[in-house]
Parts: structure tokens; C-alpha cells; sequence
């Protein structure tokens, strides 16, 4: 890491093809073990990055895509159209008149207006679609406390309801009327993420069947496989384990997690899908792990300058939220190895902080690591989903990626922008 870092300038994404390949495989084998139909598609969203997408496909993998964008990259990495699904809550008339031109194999529509648009345009194209319906299980709280404001901002933030997808009701209703979209066949359904598709869809695929006759090809549970890299934290747990270590208990958000392994992940799952589905004929499960797949990439950066100020260590790195964006009120605190010290012991309680003029550029608040001081190189472990894909150019611009082959030999998998490259689409007027 810290030949890399120098040779190749921080900040740098670092992948790792053989665990990228070992932890696709793992997963695939987890679940064809126990179920004889898998259909695994890999969420391109979580990493666009065309070698890592390419990688995936030679080994087996269809895509899941979320956007125009993301089909064009999977289509560019090489995955074939019938081994291409498409998700999402957002499908202009643009996006599925190229999925359609495309012929992927499955489009899970999420409205009555996306269903009416899409039948649509098939028909002006002459073409039949395979589609999945996205279900959504809208529960509603138990607790008679809770506001209508608390409740929008749980949709909103998909904590309670979320507002992808059909409700069951309304899934009931496009499977009574399925005949009116004649262009389009149900063949599948869908949720994200598998916790709730376990439980929601197997009951729901019965009772079409008891009401409809419908048969389902496809019984998609969607992503949400844990690779126990990152443990999501909020601003509130931050506050409170800072208050247990000031009455001198220790912390307890540490990167260290217990997760299940994939391999009693998806026997459960399997297990509980079979039970659920009854006498029903087998559909294929398709899982849409993101995360799980590509989390393993390492951020490296270095260390700008150490300040000491208001009683705390700042720790000044070149890549922060930029590179490591955030949602929903999350922060991820993850594994951050001081690569050219990494055999000494952690020394001091340090913040890490990005370069970014926002007081939310935060790396890790109240990290042990040893001695630090500019110019060390620090290794950031599990940023290799949803970072490049979606980091942004504020301040600086975005990094080179690079990948460590078989060989141990290193492959530039994407360039480091350059000044220019930020000002490319600017025009001077
Ligand atoms: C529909 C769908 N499929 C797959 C994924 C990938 O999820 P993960 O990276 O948690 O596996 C997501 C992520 O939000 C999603 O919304």
C-alpha cells in the first residue's frame, strides 16, 4: 500500500482481483448449494467501475441497473442483453425505450404510470417486455405516538414505508388487470431489500397464484447482503458512546462486527422462501447483492498535516466525503490501517478529517492509531461500494482506481482526473 501510494499518488482506490473473484464466487456458491435456480446480478450502481464490472461478468455474473447510465456501463462491460435487469423508481420514456431497443431480459416496473409508459412504447416498437413487479410491504407503525410528520419523514428516509414499488394492493390490482398491458408479461416479482422480500413476496406470490393463476418465473429479493466491512452509525450513537468513554467505558463503535456468513445467509433465506412458497413450482431466485461484491476496495490517503486544536488531534487527509459520500444520516466507521506503520501499536485517540471546507468531512471522530504524522499513508479498508460511483469533484478531482491482479502485478483501472477534466463541459460565454 504504501509502494502504492507512492507510486501512484493518494488518494487511490486499490482493488484486489482475487478477493473481488473469491467473494463473487463464495457468494454464488453460497446460494447454488442451496437452491438449484440463482440467478445472481450484481448491482452495477454499487461500482460502475467498467474492469470491475467486466471482471464480474466473466465470471458469471448478469447486472442489475438502475439507470440509462448504468446500462450503458453494463452493456459496455460486456454483460449480454438477456443477462441484464433493470430497477429502479426512476425510468424516463428515454431510458426504456433503450432497454427495450436492447431486449434485457427483465424491466420491474414500479407504478401503474411506469406500467402504462412502457406498454406503450413496446407497442410503438412492435416488442413484448418481460417485467418484474416491485412490491412494497408499506407497514404501518404500531406505536399510536407516532405523527403524521415523524411518519412522512420515515418514507421519506425509507426507515418505515419507503415509496418504491407498488402496494399490495395496488400489485394485486396490475395482476388483475395484467391483460390490459399487452405488451408486457409479468414474469417476476421483486423487493429490496431480502429481509423484507423473504417474508413479503412468497405469501404474495401464493395468493396470486390461489387468485389469478399467475406464475412467477422470477422471485427477486433484491440486495442488502452485509459484508461486515462498514458499521453504519448515526450522529446519535456517535454522542452516546462519546459519553461512555468519558465516564471510561470503553467504545463500542469499532469497525468489528459480527455478520452471518453468506453461506448460512442464504440457506436461511432458502429455507424460509421454500417453506413459504408451498406446493408452488420453483422460481428462480434472483439476489442483487451490491455491497457484498464490491465492498473490499481500500481508500488510501495521506496524511496532509496533524493540528492540534480545542483539546482534540486533527489528523488532515486528501480524501474525505468526497470520495466517501454518505446517506440517509449515516456515517460508516470502518477499518483504517497507518500503512507505513502498521506493525506498531495504536497510540493516540485522533480525528480524521477530509479536505473539504464542510464540517461533516469526517473520515472516523475518536480513532486509536499509532503516532501520526504528515506524509503517512493510511489505508482505508471496505470503501469499494457506492464510493466511486459516487463521488463528486467539490474541491478536487476524483482519483485513479488501480487493481492488483493474480500476479501481484498492478493494473490502472481508471486514470485520476485532471483540473481539466472537471472544467471539460464548462463553456466560456
Ligand atoms: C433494488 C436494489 N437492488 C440491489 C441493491 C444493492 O444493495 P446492497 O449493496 O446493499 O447489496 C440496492 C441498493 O440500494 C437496491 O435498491
Amino acid at each position: 500500500m504504501v509502494e502504492l501510494g507512492k507510486n501512484y499518488g493518494t488518494p487511490l482506490f486499490v482493488f484486489d482481483e482475487e478477493s473481488l473473484i473469491q467473494t463473487f464466487e463464495r457468494f454464488c456458491k453460497a446460494f447454488e448449494t442451496a437452491y438449484p435456480k440463482i440467478m445472481v446480478c450484481y448491482s452495477i450502481k454499487t461500482n460502475n467501475n467498467l474492469t470491475i464490472c467486466k471482471l464480474l461478468r466473466e465470471k458469471g455474473a448478469f447486472a442489475e441497473v438502475s439507470s440509462e447510465l448504468d446500462l450503458v456501463v453494463a452493456l459496455k462491460a460486456g454483460f449480454p442483453n438477456d443477462r441484464i435487469i433493470f430497477d429502479g423508481p426512476f425510468k424516463p420514456r428515454d431510458a426504456l425505450k433503450r432497454a427495450l431497443e436492447e431486449r434485457i431480459l427483465l424491466i420491474n416496473v414500479e407504478s401503474f404510470t411506469e406500467l402504462e409508459r412502457l406498454n406503450r412504447i413496446a407497442g410503438e416498437m412492435g416488442v413484448k417486455q418481460g417485467i418484474g413487479l416491485r412490491v412494497n410491504p408499506f407497514r404501518k407503525s404500531r406505536f399510536s405516538t407516532y405523527t403524521s410528520l415523524k411518519r412522512l419523514i420515515d418514507a421519506a428516509y425509507c426507515n418505515i414505508d419507503c415509496r418504491y414499488g407498488f402496494s399490495l394492493e395496488d400489485a394485486y390490482e396490475a395482476f388483475r388487470r395484467s391483460l390490459e398491458w399487452k405488451n408486457l408479461s409479468i414474469e417476476g416479482i421483486m423487493t429490496h431489500p431480502y429481509q423484507t422480500a423473504t417474508k413479503l413476496l412468497p405469501p404474495f406470490m401464493r395468493q396470486i397464484h390461489e387468485k389469478y393463476g399467475a406464475e412467477m418465473k422470477y422471485l427477486n429479493i433484491g440486495g442488502g447482503f452485509d459484508p461486515g466491512t462498514a458499521r453504519f452509525v448515526t450522529g446519535t450513537d456517535m454522542v452516546l458512546d462519546f459519553l461512555r468513554q468519558k465516564i471510561g467505558l470503553k467504545s463500542k463503535l469499532t469497525y468489528e462486527m459480527n455478520v452471518a456468513n453468506i453461506e448460512s445467509v442464504a440457506k436461511s433465506i432458502v429455507d424460509e422462501i421454500k417453506q413459504s412458497l408451498g406446493r408452488l413450482r420453483e422460481p428462480t431466485i434472483v439476489v442483487e447483492p451490491g455491497r457484498y461484491i464490491s465492498a473490499s476496495g481500500i481508500l488510501l490517503v495521506s496524511v496532509d498535516h496533524v493540528k492540534k486544536a480545542g483539546g482534540y488531534k486533527w489528523v488532515i487527509v486528501d480524501g474525505g466525503t468526497n470520495l466517501l459520500p454518505y446517506s440517509s444520516g449515516f456515517r460508516e466507521i470502518r477499518k483504517i490501517v497507518v500503512a507505513n506503520k502498521a506493525s506498531k501499536q495504536p497510540e493516540e485517540v485522533v480525528n480524521i478529517v477530509g479536505p473539504l471546507l464542510y464540517s461533516e468531512d469526517f473520515i472516523n471522530l475518536r480513532t486509536s492509531i499509532p503516532e501520526t504524522s504528515e506524509a503517512d499513508i493510511l489505508s482505508i479498508f471496505g470503501c469499494g461500494s457506492y464510493t466511486i460511483s459516487r463521488s463528486n469533484q467539490f474541491l478536487h478531482p476524483r482519483p485513479a482506481v488501480v487493481l492488483i491482479d493474480p500476479n501481484g502485478e498492478v493494473e490502472l483501472i481508471r486514470e485520476k482526473e485532471t483540473f481539466e477534466d472537471v472544467m471539460r463541459n464548462d463553456r466560456i460565454f
